[in-house]
This record gives structure tokens, C-alpha cells and sequence, in this order.
């Protein structure tokens, strides 16, 4: 079974969400958590953007012992500097150099010919090597970039002794089949391209993140980036938790698997929720309050004979209790006694029966039904008797 090293960005870009601040305490709070998750590589920040972002990535660096801490840099001495400055005491610190390489970004944005983005990323390559003995480089915006020049900048890379080089769909533009071809390519014409990692790192903006970055594990990725809960710039990031569960369902289809601690995934996503003000939505796969419940009487009825029948991973795998059967207007009457039987009441058929029309006339009227609703309805019932 392949290793996919997992490269987490939660506090670097998952914190470039619009409306996230986390200050260092909160910051140093997730890294714990992500160290028990079990992630490869954190990347802390972006030292060079502001002090209180450099004294984060310091304090990441210095309570995080067994993963490396990562921090971003353009491709200008200055970053580097900050990024070396922020990684002081980091037990296995490493440099993330990034520059853009797509025409719209060379034009408009960097104002740079071709061969002045190869040199640029060159030197600041050939500066970042007196200081790190580990550099991620970043082609951004690798996903609109001519063919040729994504080859050549990635040859020049691993040329200048980068460890991992990851190629980002930085606006999400890409489908699956696209974005995994690109990997098959740079894997079969690069020279030395088995000498680094290839890495993946996909935007979430058609709502296809995890699909393209599991096209890229099939076509040779050896490390993914992501955030937990998919958290991240416009519409987010690759969400590391369905990447994790996706090659752990399907480890025969993919024949791949993070080395991620799964039960600590429901935890991870709580705390970093609760940390950024960012809601889970419900239906969000994974880690989402609705992903292991079950509403509608055929479903909840196979649920109560064999699990397997509507869940293809148990909540336990991922840190949550146990599934839900959600009481609604779609229940039927297998998961209605079986609710009440849970809360101590034992009813005979004919009283069952009448309880259950109860139940269906208060479900139409009402979005769930608590079990409050259930012990109001049964004394409605003995009143009535
Ligand atoms: O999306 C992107 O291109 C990035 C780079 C800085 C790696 O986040
Ligand atoms: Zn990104």
C-alpha cells in the first residue's frame, strides 16, 4: 500500500478563509491537535505577512516535536529571511517557496516574462539552499500553465535541490481528468523527477477539490495538501478528512493511505470549527452532524438490521459515538419503537399503533422530533385513556 504524506495548510491557508483570524494561542491549540491527527507536515503560516504571524509560526515551530512545521515564502530573500526567523527551534523545519507561473499571473499580476519566473524562482531557490535542508516549491496557479513551461519549471526545481514540488490548482479551475493527466506527464517526461515529491494541492471553486486531488494520487502524487474541514481561500481547500476516508474505503481502488490517526478526525474538526467561527455544514461529508444520520424508515429500517446497508464507514472509524436515526415525517415504525424502547417504554401493538399515528400527524407539522416530543406524545395518550 502506497504512503500519501499528508501536508497540512489549515493554519496557513485554511486561516486565509475571509473572516479567520486565529491568534497564537488558538494557532499552537490546533497544532496539537493536528500532531495527534497524525498529519506529515504543518505548514504554520506566512511569516513574512505581518509579526504577529511570524510569532505564531514561532511558537507552532517550538511546541510541535513530531511533525515538520512548514512556512510559506514568496520567492524574495525577505520572506525566506522571516520564514528562517519563524522556523527557529522547529525540530524539523521546512521552506514553502511559491511563485506564479501561469500567463494571466505572469501578465497581469507579475508583470515577468517567462524566463524572468524561471530565474526569479532559480535564485530564490539557490538563497533558501544556504539555510533549509528541506524546500517545498510551488508552481502557483500550475493548473493554467502552458505544458512546457510547467515541465520546465518543475525540471528547474528539482535541479535546485527542492524536496517536494507541488503543483496547485490555485483558482480550481481544473476537472479530475485534467488535473490527474498533468501528474501522469510531469511523472513520465521530467528528468529526476523520482528524486522529489510530487504534491497536490487543489481549490475547491467548481466544488471538485478532493475529486481532482484524488486523480492526482491515482496518477502518482506522493503528498496531498488540504485543511481540515476544507477550509480555505473563496471556497476552500481539498478537506484532508475526505481524502483520508476516501483511500481508507476504497483502499482497494486506490491502493493507497494517509498515515492519519482516523479517530482523532472528528475531534480535529471540532476544535478547528470552534476556533475559526466556521460552521460545519450539516450535509458536509465526513465530519457534517448529518453524515452518519438517517431520517427516512427504509433507510432507518435497514440501519437497525445491518448497518452495511447505508453506511459504507462506521462513525467510530472517524471519532463520532455512534450514527443517529433522526425521528421525521420519512420514519417509519421499526425506528419509532425501537426509539422508545431505548427510552424505557414498552408499548403493545394497539398502543403503539396509536402512538405512531400521533407521531405521523405532530412529524408533518414539525422538522425533527426530539425525544421530548416522543414523552409529550405518550402523555398526551395516558391523559386521554
Ligand atoms: O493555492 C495556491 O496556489 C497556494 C500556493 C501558495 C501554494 O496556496
Ligand atoms: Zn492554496
Amino acid at each position: 500500500m502506497r504512503k500519501i504524506h499528508i501536508f497540512d495548510t489549515t493554519l496557513r491557508d485554511g486561516e486565509q478563509s475571509p473572516g479567520v483570524n486565529l491568534n497564537t494561542r488558538e494557532k499552537v491549540e490546533i497544532a496539537h491537535q493536528l500532531e495527534k491527527l497524525g498529519v506529515d507536515r504543518m505548514e504554520a503560516g506566512f511569516p513574512a505577512a505581518s509579526p504577529g504571524d511570524l510569532a505564531a509560526v514561532n511558537a507552532v515551530a517550538r511546541a510541535v516535536k513530531n511533525v515538520s512545521v512548514v512556512g510559506l515564502a514568496r520567492s524574495r530573500e525577505g520572506d525566506i529571511d522571516a520564514v528562517r526567523e519563524a522556523l527557529q527551534g522547529a525540530a524539523d523545519p521546512c521552506l514553502h517557496i511559491f511563485l506564479a507561473t501561469s500567463p494571466i499571473h505572469r501578465q497581469y499580476k507579475l508583470k515577468m516574462e517567462k524566463h524572468q519566473v524561471l530565474e526569479a524562482a532559480q535564485s530564490a531557490l539557490r538563497y533558501a539552499k544556504k539555510y533549509f535542508s528541506k524546500i517545498e516549491f510551488s508552481l502557483e496557479d500550475a493548473g493554467r500553465t502552458e505544458p512546457d513551461f510547467r515541465a520546465e519549471m518543475v525540471a528547474m526545481a528539482i535541479r535546485e535541490g527542492a524536496y517536494v514540488v507541488n503543483i496547485p490548482d490555485t483558482v480550481g479551475y481544473l476537472n479530475p481528468a485534467e488535473y490527474g493527466a498533468i501528474f501522469r506527464h510531469l511523472k513520465e517526461t521530467v528528468p529526476g523527477i523520482e528524486k522529489v515529491q510530487l504534491s497536490a494541492h487543489c481549490h475547491d471553486d467548481l466544488g471538485m477539490a478532493t475529486a481532482n486531488t484524488l486523480a492526482a494520487i491515482l496518477n502518482g502524487a506522493d503528498q496531498i495538501e488540504g485543511t481540515i474541514n476544507g477550509i480555505g481561500e473563496r471556497a476552500g481547500n481539498t478537506a484532508i478528512e475526505e481524502i483520508a476516508m476516501a483511500l481508507e474505503t476504497r483502499a482497494d481502488y486506490f491502493g493507497a493511505k494517509t498515515g492519519l490517526v482516523l479517530g482523532e478526525i472528528a475531534r480535529t474538526s471540532r476544535l478547528v470549527s470552534k476556533l475559526t467561527g466556521m460552521n460545519v455544514p450539516g450535509n458536509k461529508a465526513i465530519v457534517g452532524a448529518n453524515a452518519f444520520a438517517h431520517e427516512s424508515g427504509i433507510h432507518q429500517d435497514g440501519m437497525l438490521k445491518e448497518k452495511t446497508t447505508y453506511e459504507i464507514m462506521s462513525p467510530q472509524t472517524v471519532g463520532f459515538k455512534e450514527s443517529k436515526l433522526v425521528l421525521g415525517k420519512h420514519s417509519g415504525r421499526h425506528a419509532f419503537r425501537e426509539q422508545l424502547l431505548e427510552m424505557g417504554y414498552t408499548l403493545e401493538d394497539e398502543q403503539l399503533n396509536a402512538a405512531f399515528a400521533r407521531f405521523k400527524d405532530l412529524a408533518d407539522k414539525k422538522k425533527e422530533i426530539t425525544d421530548d416530543d416522543l414523552l409529550a406524545l405518550l402523555e398526551e395518550r395516558l391523559a386521554d385513556a
